[in-house]
C-alpha cells in the first residue's frame, strides 16, 4: 500500500465558525445528516487508507466517541429490529479501519499539529485531510491525488484556482507546468496578499507529503499569524524534493465558513438520494 496513513488535524479552535463552535467541535458539524469528519474519513478510506490519525485537542471528544462503538445504540436498533439503521451505525468505522488519537496541547498552526503526528507516521508517505473543507469528487480526490502519487512518488497538493480578492485565505503556489493537471512547484506561500501572490492557484485541505517534511516544519521558525505553518514546511521541502501541485477534479466547499457550509448543505441536501427530490420541491416553493 503506498499511502495507508492519513492525518485528521482537529484541534483547531474553528473560531470563524462561532457560537456553533464554542463547545463542540467543528467537525462534528453535519452536512445534511453526517459529520464533516466522517465525509474526510470515507475520503481517505476510498483512496486506500486505513490507519487514520486524529491529531486532538480539547473539547475534542466526541470525535472519539463518534468512531468508537455504540453498544447501547446497536443492542437497541437490532433489538427493534432496524436493520438499516444498524448498518449505518456500524459503517461509520469499517473493520479493517484503525483510528489512533494523539494531543495537541496548544493549537499552534496547522504545522504544528502534523507535527504532533510523526512518531505515527515513522518515514511512510501519507496524507492530510482537513475535514472543513469537504471535497465531492468522483473519484474522490484523495484518490486522485493517491493515483498521482503511484506515478510520481513526490508530494502532491490540491490546488484550484481561487479569486485575487481570496489569496491572503490560501497558501498559495507557483512553478512550472508538467501537464494541464500538475505543476511542478517552485514557490509556496502562505496566505499572501493579491499584490504580491505568485498565483491565484491555491492549496486546498488535501496533501499527499512525504515524511521529509516532519524535519522541515520542525526546523522553521512561526509564520503567518504566529502559527507554525504546514505551508513553510513545505517550502522548506521542496527545497530538497520534488513538490507537485494537482488541480483536482472536484468541488470544494470551504465549511469552515458559515457561507460553504451553508452551500454543502444545500446542494448535498439536493443530490442526498432520500432527500433530494423533495428538497428540491421545498426550495422551489420558497420566495427568493
Ligand atoms: P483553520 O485555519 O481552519 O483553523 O485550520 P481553525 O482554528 O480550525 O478555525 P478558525 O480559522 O479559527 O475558524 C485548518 C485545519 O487545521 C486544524 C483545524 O482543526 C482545521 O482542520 N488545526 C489548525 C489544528 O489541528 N491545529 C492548529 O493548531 C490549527
Amino acid at each position: 500500500m503506498l499511502v495507508n496513513k492519513a492525518i485528521f488535524p482537529v484541534a483547531g479552535l474553528g473560531t470563524r465558525f462561532l457560537p456553533a463552535t464554542k463547545a463542540q467541535p467543528k467537525e462534528m458539524l453535519p452536512v445534511v445528516d453526517k459529520p464533516l469528519i466522517q465525509y474526510a474519513v470515507e475520503e481517505a478510506y476510498a483512496a486506500g487508507v486505513r490507519e487514520m490519525i486524529f491529531v486532538t485537542g480539547r473539547h475534542k471528544r466526541p470525535i472519539e466517541d463518534h468512531f468508537d462503538m455504540t453498544f447501547e445504540l446497536e443492542v437497541a436498533l437490532e433489538q427493534a429490529g432496524k436493520a438499516e439503521l444498524l448498518e449505518v451505525v456500524r459503517s461509520v468505522k469499517p473493520d479493517d479501519m484503525e483510528c489512533i488519537y494523539v494531543r495537541q496541547a496548544q493549537a499552534l498552526g496547522l504545522g504544528h499539529a502534523v507535527l504532533c503526528a510523526q512518531r505515527l507516521v515513522g518515514n511512510n508517505p501519507f496524507a492530510v485531510l482537513l475535514a472543513d473543507d469537504l471535497m465531492v469528487g468522483e473519484p474522490p480526490v484523495l484518490k486522485q491525488m493517491v493515483d498521482q502519487f503511484a506515478d510520481w512518488r513526490a508530494s502532491i497538493l490540491a490546488v484550484q484556482e481561487v479569486p485575487a480578492e481570496h489569496t491572503r485565505r490560501y497558501g498559495i503556489v507557483a512553478g512550472t507546468q508538467v501537464n494541464d493537471k500538475l505543476m511542478d512547484v517552485s514557490r509556496i506561500v502562505e496566505k499572501p496578499a493579491p499584490e504580491v501572490a505568485p498565483s491565484r492557484l491555491g492549496v486546498a485541505g488535501r496533501y499527499i507529503l512525504t515524511p521529509g517534511v516532519f524535519h522541515e516544519i520542525a526546523n522553521q521558525p512561526r509564520g503567518v499569524g504566529g502559527e507554525i505553518q504546514l505551508t513553510d514546511g513545505i517550502a522548506g521541502l521542496l527545497r530538497r524534493e520534488k513538490v507537485f501541485a494537482y488541480r483536482y477534479d472536484g468541488k470544494r466547499y470551504d465549511c469552515g465558513s458559515k457561507e460553504g457550509f451553508l452551500q454543502a448543505n444545500v446542494e448535498l441536501a439536493m443530490q442526498h438520494p432520500q432527500l433530494g427530490a423533495g428538497f428540491k420541491e421545498y426550495l422551489k416553493s420558497l420566495e427568493i
